[in-house]
C-alpha cells in the first residue's frame, strides 16, 4: 500500500527514472509503470495448462454431443461474406471521402533514432496536430494550464494518452473526431511538487482524464487539414466517473454488484481503453484493457489470472472506495471493468453501454464483419502474454436500411468463441523462426464456443461465471496461447483478418508455453503478424485457416524477420506490430509499440502490400517522436491524409526533465502556464502536393491558409 502521497510520487518517478531504458518486455520502464501495472515484470498471469488439447476437445465435443450440438464445427454457417458486400458503413470510414483524389503515393523514411523528438513524415507532406490533451472541448472550458490543473478543467478538455481514432468525415469541409484516452502519465503530466501538496486533486485529475473524447472537426475542403471545433454540438468527454449501462446476460448477475450499484447494471466510468472500432451503424466500440492496475486487490486466484495487484499502484483508493476490493461491498467492482464498451458519438445524450455478451479480459480491438446472413461478428484480442484470440458473433442481423437505433442493440446478444490454432508443421517449430519445409508458418484453426445460444459451453461455469471469468473458461476449452494479442481487424476490400501480436519474450522460456507454429519464435520480442481466413470466407464460420504474413524484425540483425517471402533487405525494419488499419484499396497499414527498445528506432506507422508481387513489402510512412507510441492509425488515402495518436510522447522522461517537447517544442519559462513538456495529442499528415501536382506555397494547397484552427 502506498504509505503517503509523497511516496507515491517518490515511487513513481525516483525509481523509474534509474531503470530508464528498455525492459524485457520491451517498453521503457516507465511504459510498464504506467500502461500495464507491470504486466511484463510480474507474473505471468496464464498459469493454466491447456496444452493437451486434444483431450480436453474431446471433452468439449462429448459436452456437444450431449447437448445435441455434433461437432466441433457443428452450425457453421458455409457460405457467407464480410464487410464489403451489402453491408456498407454509415460513414466515410475507409479511405475518406475522396474528393481531393490523392493516392497516399511517398517514399518510405528511413528508421529515425529513438532518442528523435519529432514526428518524422515522408518528402512532400506536412503535419499538425488536430487536439492535443488539455485543448478546450466546450465553450465554458478553463484554459489548460501547464502547471496547475483542476477536476473542471479535465474533465471539459480532450484528455490524457490518446489511443484508438476515428477521423469521421462526413462531407468535404465537416466531421467528427472519435478518440479514447487510455491512461495517465503523472509523472509527466504535474510539477512534483504541486502533486505532493495537491495528491487528492491530482488522482480525480487522472480519473477524469481517461475515457474518451467526441469532437467535431471542420476544414476548408477535401485534402486540408482539419481543425477541432471548440464547443462543437457533439463534443461530449467521457471520463472514468461517467454513468455505463451494463446489458447482456451477465447484467445484473450477482458477480457484478456492489453496495454502490445494487442493481448490477450501472458502472460509472470507463478505464484504460486501447485499441477500438467504428460499427457499420456509426457507433465506436473500444476494449478496456488494463484495469487491473487501478484496484487493490484480495489476492484471489480469480483476481490473480486478471493481475490484480494486492498493492496500490495508482492510489485511487484514497479517493474512492471502490478501487479497494477489500473494502465492504466492493469485492465486486473490478468485474464491471474489463468488457467491450459502445458508445454514439452522434447522439451526446446517449447512455454509453458495457458489453458482457462480449466476455470480460484485457480487451483490444472490437472490429467487426459482416456475415452473409447479417449477423455481426466482432473480433477481439486479449492483450497478455499467453492470453486469447475471440470473436462474437451476433444473435440478430444488421439491417443496413434500418434506424441506427434497431442496430444498437446488436451486441447485446450471441455467442462467444475463443480460438484454436494448429499448425501443418508443427513438430519441425524449434522456436528459431527458422521457416518449415512446407515454406510457411500456417494451418488451420477451431472457434471455440464459449457461449452459445445463451448458454455456458464450459463445463461447471454459468453463462454469468463464463462471461465474468472469460480468461479461466477459455483455459478450460484448451484455447492457443498467444504472444499478445492486440490489434484484430478485418480487411474491408478482401475480408481476410489480420490479428498483431506485438511480442512476447517468455515465450519457451522455463516454465512457459514454447513456440508453437502460430508463435513460432521463443523470447519473441518482435512479434508477428497473422492473416487468418475464415472457412468460405465466411465471418460466421467455426473454422479457419491462417499464416504469418510478418515475422516482425529488422532483417539486418535478426535472420528470423520474414515478409511474406518478399526480400528482407528491402523491407522497412518493423517491430512490436500493435494497432493495424487499412486504406481504400486494402492495403495493410501497422502501428508498432516498442521499435524503441528492440530495434533502436522510434515508433512507426508502416505501409504493407497484401497482393500482388510485392506481397510483404513493408514501406515505413512516419515516425512519433522521443518515448511515444503510434496508436490509432487512419488512413484517408483517397484524401491524401494520414492521422495517428501520438500517446506517451516523452515517457521515461519527468515534468521537470522532459525528454521529449512535442508537438509545441516550446521550451520551459516562455510563458506564464504554458508547458515545455510533451502532451499526448491527435496528429494528421497531409500533402503538400495540391491538385495541380505541385507543392503549395500560398496555402491553397495543403496548408490550412485562412482557416483558423478553431479550438485554440
Ligand atoms: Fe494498450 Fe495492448 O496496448
Ligand atoms: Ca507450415
Ligand atoms: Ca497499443
Amino acid at each position: 500500500m502506498i504509505t503517503s502521497d509523497q511516496e507515491f510520487f517518490m515511487h513513481k518517478s525516483l525509481k523509474l527514472l534509474p531503470m530508464f531504458g528498455h525492459t524485457n518486455g520491451n517498453r521503457s520502464a516507465a511504459t510498464c509503470h504506467y500502461k500495464c501495472g507491470n504486466a511484463c515484470l510480474g507474473e505471468t498471469c496464464n498459469t493454466s495448462d491447456n496444452s493437451y488439447f486434444r483431450e480436453i476437445a474431446g471433452a468439449a465435443l462429448s459436452r456437444r454431443a450431449a447437448l445435441g450440438l455434433g461437432g466441433a464445427a457443428a452450425g457453421a454457417v458455409v457460405v457467407g461474406h464480410v464487410v464489403g458486400g451489402g453491408a456498407t458503413p454509415a460513414v466515410a470510414d475507409f479511405g475518406g471521402n475522396g474528393s481531393a483524389g490523392g493516392k497516399l503515393a511517398f517514399t518510405p523514411i528511413a528508421p529515425v533514432e529513438r532518442t528523435v523528438d519529432t514526428v518524422t513524415v515522408p518528402k512532400g507532406y506536412q503535419w499538425d496536430t488536430v487536439i492535443r490533451w488539455g485543448d478546450p472541448m466546450f465553450k465554458d472550458s478553463p484554459t489548460f494550464d501547464g502547471f496547475v490543473k483542476t477536476v473542471e478543467q479535465a474533465e471539459k478538455s480532450f484528455g490524457y494518452n490518446n489511443d484508438y481514432l476515428n477521423i469521421i468525415a462526413e462531407d468535404d469541409t465537416h466531421g467528427l473526431l472519435v478518440c479514447n484516452h487510455e491512461y495517465t502519465n503523472e509523472e509527466i503530466m504535474f510539477p512534483e511538487d504541486w502533486f505532493k501538496a495537491n495528491a487528492a486533486e491530482a488522482r480525480k485529475i487522472a480519473i477524469a482524464s481517461h475515457g474518451f473524447a467526441v469532437v467535431e472537426l471542420v476544414r476548408a475542403g477535401a485534402g486540408k487539414p482539419w481543425s477541432y471545433v471548440k464547443g462543437g454540438k457533439r463534443n461530449r468527454r467521457f471520463t472514468g466517473t461517467t454513468e455505463f449501462k451494463v446489458d447482456g446476460p451477465a447484467a445484473g448477475s450477482k458477480l457484478l454488484k456492489t453496495v454502490a450499484d445494487p442493481s448490477g447494471h450501472k458502472v460509472l466510468g470507463t478505464l484504460n481503453n486501447c485499441a477500438g472500432g467504428t460499427t457499420p451503424w456509426g457507433t465506436v466500440l473500444s476494449g478496456e484493457e488494463n484495469f487491473n492496475q487501478y484496484f487493490v486487490g484480495t489476492g484471489s486466484s480469480v483476481e490473480k489470472r486478471y493481475g490484480i495487484p494486492t498493492t496500490s499502484e495508482r492510489g485511487w483508493e484514497t479517493v474512492d472506495p471502490r478501487f479497494d476490493l477489500n473494502n465492504e461491498g466492493y469485492a465486486n467492482e473490478v468485474n464491471r471493468f474489463g468488457w467491450m464498451v459502445e458508445i454514439d458519438p452522434q447522439d451526446p445524450t446517449s447512455t454509453p453501454v458495457k458489453h458482457t455478451a462480449m466476455g470480460r479480459f484485457k480487451h483490444e480491438a472490437g472490429n467487426i464483419s459482416v456475415a452473409k446472413d447479417g449477423r455481426i461478428v466482432v473480433y477481439m484480442g486479449d492483450d497478455e502474454r499467453f492470453d486469447y484470440v475471440y470473436k462474437f458473433i451476433s444473435k440478430g442481423k444488421y439491417n443496413p436500411r434500418a434506424a441506427r437505433q434497431a442496430n444498437k442493440n446488436l451486441l447485446t446478444e450471441g455467442d462467444l468463441y475463443v480460438a484454436k490454432f494448429t499448425g501443418d508443421t508443427e513438430a519441425e517449430i524449434d522456436g528459431s523462426g527458422k521457416l518449415p519445409s512446407d515454406g510457411a508458418f500456417d494451418g488451420t484453426g477451431t472457434w471455440i464456443p464459449l457461449t452459445q445460444n445463451g448458454k455456458s459451453m464450459v463445463a461447471g461455469m454459468s453463462i454469468e461465471e463464463v462471461l465474468v471469468w472469460t480468461r479461466i473458461a477459455a483455459d478450460r476449452v484448451g484455447a492457443t496461447k498467444m504472444d499478445r494479442p492486440e490489434d484484430i481487424e478485418p480487411n474491408p476490400v478482401t475480408g481476410k483478418i489480420y490479428m498483431a501480436m506485438t511480442n512476447n519474450t517468455q515465450r519457451g522460456t522455463e516454465g512457459k508455453a514454447p513456440a508453437d507454429e502460430a508463435n513460432p519464435r521463443n523470447k519473441n520480442k518482435d512479434g508477428h503478424i497473422l492473416e487468418v481466413t475464415e472457412t468460405g470466407d465466411d465471418a460466421a464460420a467455426l473454422t479457419f485457416g491462417w499464416n504469418i504474413l510478418i515475422v516482425a524484425g529488422d532483417p539486418s540483425k535478426t535472420s528470423s524477420a520474414y515478409f511474406a517471402g518478399y526480400p528482407a533487405d528491402k523491407v522497412s525494419p518493423i517491430s512490436c506490430p500493435d494497432n493495424v488499419a487499412f486504406d481504400s484499396k486494402g492495403n495493410l497499414w501497422v502501428s508498432t509499440d516498442g521499435q524503441p527498445g528492440t530495434i533502436g528506432y522510434c515508433d512507426a506507422l508502416h505501409k504493407v502490400t497484401l497482393v500482388g508481387a510485392e506481397r510483404g513489402r513493408v514501406e515505413q510512412f512516419l515516425a512519433v517522436p522521443a518515448g511515444a507510441e503510434t496508436c490509432g492509425p487512419v488512413i484517408h488515402d483517397l484524401d491524401n491524409m494520414v492521422f495517428v495518436a501520438v500517446q506517451h510522447p516523452g515517457e521515461g522522461g519527468t515534468f521537470a526533465e522532459p525528454i521529449s517537447y512535442f508537438p509545441d517544442f516550446k521550451k520551459a519559462g516562455a510563458r506564464a502556464g504554458e508547458m515545455a513538456g510533451p502532451r499526448p495529442s491527435v496528429v494528421q499528415v497531409y500533402s503538400l502536393i495540391g491538385k495541380d501536382g505541385k507543392p503549395g506555397k500560398d496555402g491553397k494547397d495543403g496548408k490550412p491558409g485562412a482557416l483558423p484552427n478553431t479550438g485554440r
